[in-house]
């Protein structure tokens, strides 16, 4: 059983359906300003337009190079689309701390560097192929190939990029390296990475969402309701909106359900008030937001014999991924748990302290499950079909036991029962996306 005087104090944590309408209505409010002209400059979510019109239709073929920055690894790949086949080749790269908070012209070259090499060892580096670019941070978007950074999230905080256009930077250093040739067709987000790749496998695919290192969402919209949207319609008649969902909240809006965890979270991390809905859900803050319960509850007595251990006490020491191998232990056991509060160095740790951690893990990882089905609702309700797949990606949702079966439960619980809704994980999903960009561009443009 779980120690009462913790549970108690956990309520806090539990989001009962009054709660969850409340934030629907609320963030509903928040997309219909970001989409309209006259409130969008004040919204905080922006509902940007991705200039991506048309979905895969399954035909689309050709050699693509991919970049896919923003999420827990950089990674450069090759993608050969022949059909219903696609053929995957990539290399992780990983982004150092002094990369991703130096000067933005490092970045940039780090990237350069990165696909050039890439590209050389895979014998492409003279073969000028089409590239799609996933950066995974608010751009605002004027056309498939321009993206100007309105800001950075999850860590990055590289100076001299917001306010410019991101492709012109990376073909700015692939040109100071002179030794790779290539064409940047599409810069887009991998909200919408992960929506094209799962629709070019199920056409039912309106919505993208990611619960990784950040969280965020896209929805496929009318043009019509896009009223910053200002290219010709080419068919379709639709634009995918990336929502920028993980800044719901950073004008009050979430304050009736926020803790004292969060306002802690935020408090210590690189851009305090900013997306403060992403804090409450996604990886890059789970874990910690574990550590602080945690540390609460040692420091009032009722954990780890009141004494805790200086990791324990460590910002950022508790990992997310901890949070899903605790999840992960079957009940009435205790093996992964023992292991984690081992190599924190709490050895003397009883089963009553496993139970405890492990219940602090749940209430965390719930309510961030549980938000992010009430998000998930109102674009479901909003997409207005009748059937609507999502397709997801992200390491939350990928690695944690029970993410997927609590927001299936919790959807179903807040939805009307006519919405036939499938939640589909999309493995990778930014690559093979931003391909799937620029080969439809490519065949939209040859149609004429
Ligand atoms: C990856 C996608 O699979 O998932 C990335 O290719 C995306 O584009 C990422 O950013 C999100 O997950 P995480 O957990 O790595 O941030
Ligand atoms: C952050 C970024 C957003 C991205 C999300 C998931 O919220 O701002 O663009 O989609 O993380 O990676």
């Amino acid at each position: 059983e779980v120690t009462p005087e913790i549970v108690a104090a956990c309520q806090e944590l539990v989001l009962d359906n009054d709660k969850l309408q409340t934030y629907m209505t609320t963030f509903l409010d928040n997309i219909e300003r970001g989409l309209k002209k006259e409130t969008h400059d004040d919204a905080v979510v922006k509902c940007i337009p991705t200039y991506v019109q048309d979905l895969p239709n399954g035909t689309e073929t050709g050699k693509f190079l991919a970049l896919d920055l923003g999420g827990s690894n950089f990674r450069v790949l090759i993608i050969t689309l022949d059909g219903k086949e696609c053929d995957m080749q990539s290399k992780v790269y990983s982004i150092s701390h002094e990369v991703m908070q130096g000067p933005g012209e490092e970045l940039f070259d780090f990237i350069a560097t990165c696909l050039a090499e890439y590209a050389v060892e895979q014998g492409v580096a003279d073969a000028t192929l089409p590239l799609g670019f996933t950066f995974s941070f608010p751009l605002i978007q004027k056309g498939l190939t321009v993206g100007v950074l309105e800001r950075w999230t999850k860590g990055f905080s590289c100076e001299g990029v917001i306010g410019n256009d991101v492709v012109q930077m990376l073909k700015a250093a692939i040109d100071r390296r002179g030794d790779v040739k290539i064409d940047v067709c599409a810069v887009l987000n991998d909200t919408t990475g992960t929506l094209m790749s799962c629709a070019w496998k199920n056409n039912d695919t309106r919505i993208g969402l990611i619960v990784g290192t950040g969280t965020n969402g896209c929805y496929v919209e009318k043009q019509a309701n896009v009223e910053l949207f200002d290219e010709p319609d080419r068919g379709s008649g639709n634009v995918i909106v990336n929502l920028e969902w993980g800044a719901f909240g950073d004008d009050g809006g979430l304050d009736f359900c926020r803790v004292q965890y969060d306002r802690d979270v935020d408090a210590r991390s690189i851009n305090p008030g900013k997306q403060l809905h992403e804090k409450m859900i996604s990886g890059m803050y789970m874990g910690e937001m574990v550590r602080l319960a945690a540390e609460r509850f040692t420091k009032e007595g009722y954990m780890f014999g009141g004494k805790g251990s200086e990791q324990l006490f460590t910002p950022d020491a508790f990992e997310t991924r901890f949070v899903s191998d605790i999840e992960a232990d079957a009940p009435g056991t205790y093996n992964n748990v023992k292991q984690i509060c081992n190599d924190l160095g709490l050895a003397d740790a009883t089963e009553q302290d496993y139970v405890n951690l492990r219940y602090l893990c749940a209430c965390i990882s719930r309510r961030a499950a549980h938000l992010v089905s009430a998000g998930l609702t109102v674009l479901i309700r909003k997409v207005g079909e009748k059937k609507v797949a999502v397709g997801i990606d992200g390491t939350v949702y990928k690695n944690h036991p029970n993410f997927h079966n609590l927001m299936m439960e919790k959807i179903k619980e807040l939805i009307e029962p006519e919405y036939e809704f499938s939640l589909m994980l999309s493995e990778d999903g930014s690559g093979r996306g931003a391909a799937l960009v620029a080969a439809v561009a490519a065949r939209v443009a040859a149609q004429g």
